[in-house]
């Protein structure tokens, strides 16, 4: 008997072969008001959760970092700051759209040395052993095979070196949880439908962030892929969680 594999889609299932197609869709459509709706839904939160990002980063002059998954290119923006003209910095992201804004915001802001490059984060383009730290936030949700992208990850990168996962989880206080639903189901699509004209997209968002996997299940996600230690922080109650996994 021949059975179609079949991946989730927010709650939806939908063939696995699917899922970058719809996952494309997506950001193509988001991509113009993606900063402005970031700021919005997150109250400028998500400028703090990277900013704590970069500093666990713990980069240094010269250092070369990936950010998968990049978007728009707020990290790698930040870690060129950190690496300076010695370092090598690159965004990455499967989607050109988003890429398009990114490029454009950093050569806005005299980032020429950046490269960008358009690729599936399950299929890095680099060599083993590239890089000194690797980022990937907002996006694993978003790959239709995580453990693969994470057996990427951790490929490319240098023994000594990490990866650091920003992506939402699971609140840890009970009465954060039934208000961030009410929140998240009630009020983020028809904000996506007034200031981007798409409710579909900002359902599909929220949906997706309720099936990604927990702080827990991540960390041993992470640990299975050949990570040698991994670490969590919860932020903002656990809406948000940075996960730091090093390779030796
Ligand atoms: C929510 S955005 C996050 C963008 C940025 N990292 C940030 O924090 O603002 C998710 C990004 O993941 C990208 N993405 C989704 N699936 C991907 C894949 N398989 N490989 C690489 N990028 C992917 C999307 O194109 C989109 O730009």
């Amino acid at each position: 008997m021949h059975e179609t594999l079949t991946t989730d889609f927010g709650y939806k299932n939908i063939p696995v072969n699917e899922k970058n197609n719809r996952v494309a869709e997506v950001f193509q459509s988001v991509s113009g008001k993606y900063d402005l709706m970031n700021d919005l839904m997150s109250f400028g939160l998500h400028r703090l959760w990277k900013k704590f990002t970069v500093e666990l980063a713990q980069l240094q002059n010269g250092d070369s970092v990936l950010d998968v998954a990049g978007g728009t290119g707020d990290l790698i923006k930040a870690f060129t700051k950190k690496i300076g003209h010695e370092g090598r910095a690159i965004l990455l992201d499967i989607n050109e759209a988003m890429l398009n804004v990114g490029r454009d915001r950093l050569l806005n802001n005299g980032l020429t040395e950046v490269k960008v490059i358009q690729a599936n984060a399950e299929y890095l383009p680099f060599a083993e052993s590239s890089f000194d730290c690797l980022s990937i936030a907002f996006g694993l949700r978003n790959v239709t095979h995580k453990e693969i992208a994470l057996q990427a990850m951790y490929r490319v990168l240098k023994p000594g070196g990490r990866l650091l996962v920003l992506e939402f989880s699971k609140p840890i206080l009970g009465f954060l949880e039934t208000l961030y639903d009410r929140y998240s189901f009630d009020f983020l699509p028809k904000l996506g439908a007034w200031i981007a004209n798409d409710e579909l997209s900002y359902r599909y968002l929220v949906e997706s962030i309720r099936c990604h996997p927990d702080q827990n299940s991540l960390q041993t996600l992470i640990l299975n892929a050949g990570f040698d230690e991994c670490e969590y922080y919860n932020l903002s109650g656990g809406i948000v969680a940075l996960h730091r996994a090093w390779k030796f």
